[in-house]
């Protein structure tokens, strides 16, 4: 249950919507290797690291770094983790409704057969005017944020449970289906392969590393809390290495597969790889109005990207939900609509970034939107991740480490301590430093 309720968390739009146009917009291949070193040498260990916090503290990742920093005699300042964490968790899931309300508007589409025959011009234009139309925007984003609140109101028990042991192996095979159509059909399967894989190094630009570790960071829920909140309800006697391994593996090939399914779709249709956050709304619309069954197929895909996408949404609101429920001593109920209401209306300025608001910038060059998917992905999850590795490396109590990893060979543990306290920290804090001299 717990490596399904995890997968259910790390498996969303990361994977499926924002890999695939991330990775186009930073030249594909190198990126892609970038991404998946990060994945192994900073993501698995810090992972690893969350869920030990997680399961010895056993609250909120707010209370839990209160509890373990009070046991292990460190400074309060520790505490910043899970603060800062319940801060990111508003400013993605605020961006990620609104993302995931455009899937829902395209599940109903789908649905309706709007798409069929569908060619790049058309889909093209019909994801124009639909971001361009506030109300459409602003009301499938609400209409996410609702269901979402709904589901974590009843708690992190059986929603989610079922649609997880359902729906993800689901997904995953509809992927691989997919797949293989884009292998057989698209006829350019292999443009598509060589780009994801092949060592072009041209549009790799000194942001670029830091986009791939904020998308390792993002797509396994790390550096905020989701994971450790996650953690606190892990039994005694489960694996914590090979748990943190399989998620990562299934997140990984689940990413992969999208790009493999999205990319073929993109050359054959002559569209760009960098079109940004409409890649996969314009180029799967195309695919499933060409095959056969795809008013079908498409209604079923788009209906799983929304279910993958509440599972996420429900763990990146979970540690404020979780902290509102212990300090203020309210229902699960009335934490959930606090804390949902609260990121809808910062998801407001995310919606109106593709209309009204498309020429206001927070940053240079950067929407409302993009602002708060920067600032959150590249910059405090990884910041999280390193506090968390230096917080579990060097002042958690070792003995409480070492419990929590007992099953683990020594040779294993060893190693897991030295990325843990040494290489991811000093990853993270490289690539920032590269990024900053860039
Ligand atoms: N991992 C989720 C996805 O890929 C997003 C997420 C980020 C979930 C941070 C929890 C915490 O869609």
């Amino acid at each position: 249950m717990f490596i399904l309720a995890v997968a259910g968390s790390a498996v969303g739009l990361g994977n499926i919507w924002r890999f695939p146009y991330v990775a186009g917009e930073n030249g594909g291949g190198v990126f892609v290797l970038a991404y998946i070193g990060c994945i192994a040498l900073i993501g698995i260990p810090i992972m690893i690291a969350e869920i030990v916090l997680g399961r010895a503290g056993r609250q909120s990742p707010i209370n839990t770094m209160r509890t373990l920093t009070a046991r292990s005699e460190g400074s309060s300042a520790w505490q910043a983790i899970g603060w800062m964490g319940a801060l990111a968790g508003f400013m993605i899931l605020s961006f990620y409704s609104v993302i995931a309300g455009w899937a829902l508007a395209y599940l109903i589409d789908m649905g309706r057969g709007v798409f069929v025959d569908a060619g790049a011009e058309f889909a093209t234009s019909s994801f124009q005017s639909f971001t361009g139309d506030p109300v459409k925007v602003l009301g499938w984003h609400t209409l996410f944020m609702i269901i979402t609140t709904i589901i974590a109101a009843r708690g992190v028990g059986k929603g989610l449970e079922t649609t997880v042991r359902y729906l993800m192996p689901t997904l995953f095979f509809l992927l691989l289906a997919l797949v293989a159509w884009a292998a057989f059909s698209s006829g350019h399967f292999q443009e598509g392969l060589a780009f994801l894989f092949a060592f072009k190094t041209d549009q790799f630009t000194g942001d670029s590393i830091l986009m791939a570790m904020g998308q390792a960071f993002f797509t396994l829920s790390l550096g905020m809390g989701a994971i450790m909140a996650y953690g606190a309800y892990l039994p005694k006697e489960a694996s914590i290495v090979n748990s943190a391994l399989t998620i990562a593996v299934i997140d990984t090939l689940v990413a992969i597969c999208s790009g493999l399914v999205i990319f073929p779709i993109v050359f054959a249709n002559g569209l760009e790889p960098s079109a940004g956050p409409g890649l996969m709304f314009i180029s799967l619309p195309i695919a499933f109005g060409q095959m056969a069954g795809g008013q079908f197929f498409g209604t079923l895909f788009f209906l799983l990207v929304g279910f993958a996408a509440i599972t996420s949404a429900i763990s990146i609101g979970e540690p404020a939900v979780a902290w509102v429920v212990e300090k203020a001593k309210v229902t699960r109920k009335t934490s959930a609509i606090v804390i949902g209401s609260l990121a809808w209306l910062v998801g407001i300025g995310s919606a109106l970034s593709f209309n009204l608001w498309s020429d206001v910038k927070l940053l240079p060059g950067k929407t409302f939107f993009d602002t708060m998917d920067y600032v959150s992905n590249n910059i405090i999850l990884p910041l999280g991740g390193i506090l968390i590795g230096l917080f579990a490396g060097w002042v958690l109590d070792r003995k409480i480490l070492a419990e929590q990893l007992s099953d683990a060979p020594s040779l294993v543990v060893s190693c897991l301590l030295w990325l843990i306290r040494v290489l991811a920290p000093l990853g993270i804090a490289v690539v920032f430093i590269m990024t900053i001299i860039n």
